[in-house]
């Protein structure tokens, strides 16, 4: 189908980078990329907490998208060792991403609690980056497309089709995030990411098919193509193989013409 215009790829360097660490990381991907037309690629960063303030500084905003890695829903008062949505504007922040699969399974996030971050996401104008995935022992019984659905409508109630404009998907199945992880097969990612979609769609109408669902979990050089050349699968989310900038840059550089030979073969 292909109706996106861009494709995204970003990472979440997740407990990792001290600020020095990720203003060098930003300075040297933005050196890497900045040739890169921007009309087809939305590439976005989401770092350590104490590192964003200076992350924002570190490389123009309209050429890397700087994201937190999680937000109360509240934008004050008594949450100790929370951040607000009004601390994280103050920053200049793009992206909030939203249950990724540390902070539901380490953490024991809620889909209600995921749930109230979108909406208080979405209110304060970030782009909401909703994470989701099935555990193995769910793929194995069988329930993964029900548990995708369940976290969508639960994580989703009560955002409109307008709200949705900003709002993204991350397809990442639990037993392929991590050094321990073993990535999905591009086929199905694909057969997942359909699913996602046409939950989106019963949810927000044709409106649900503009928002970008990307698939994370072990995206390394070796897979990203065929991952990206799938039809479902409009961007990667990617962790340890995009903490290194010349690797994320020679990773964006081999998915980019897969995606234009991906566009044709789609186009009518
Ligand atoms: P890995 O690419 O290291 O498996 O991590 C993926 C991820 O969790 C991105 O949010």
């Amino acid at each position: 189908m292909a109706r996106l215009a861009k494709v995204y790829l970003g990472t979440n360097t997740k407990m990792n980078k001290t600020i020095r660490e990720t203003q060098a990381f930003l300075q040297a991907l933005d050196a890497a990329t900045a040739d890169l037309d921007r009309a087809a690629l939305e590439l976005f960063v989401i770092p350590a907490y104490t590192a964003l303030y200076h992350a924002r500084s570190a490389a123009p905003r309209e050429r890397i998208k700087i994201g937190a890695q999680n937000m109360c829903w509240e934008e004050q008062g008594q949450y100790t060792g929370e951040i607000s949505p009004l601390m994280l504007a103050e920053i200049g922040i793009d992206v909030v991403m939203i249950g990724h699969s540390e902070r539901r399974h380490i953490f024991d996030e809620t889909d209600a609690q995921e749930n109230w971050k979108v909406l208080a996401a979405l209110r304060h104008d970030f782009t909401a980056l909703l994470c989701i995935g099935e555990t193995l022992a769910q793929k194995e019984s069988g329930i993964a497309d029900e548990m995708l659905r369940t976290q969508l409508i639960l994580g989703l109630q009560n955002v409109t089709a307008d709200m949705a404009q900003k709002l993204w998907i991350a397809y990442e199945p639990v037993w392929a995030i991590g050094e321990n992880g073993t990535p999905a097969s591009e086929a199905y990612a694909d057969a997942k990411h359909a699913v996602i979609k046409q939950c989106l769609r019963e949810l927000f109408g044709a409106a649900g098919l503009d928002i970008p669902v990307l698939y994370g979990g072990s995206v390394k050089p070796e897979n990203a193509v065929a991952l990206i050349s799938q039809t479902n699968i409009d961007g990667l989310f990617i962790g340890r193989s995009a903490w290194e900038a010349a690797r994320f840059n020679q990773l964006i550089r081999t998915v980019l013409p897969a995606l234009k030979l991906k566009r044709s073969r789609m186009e009518p």
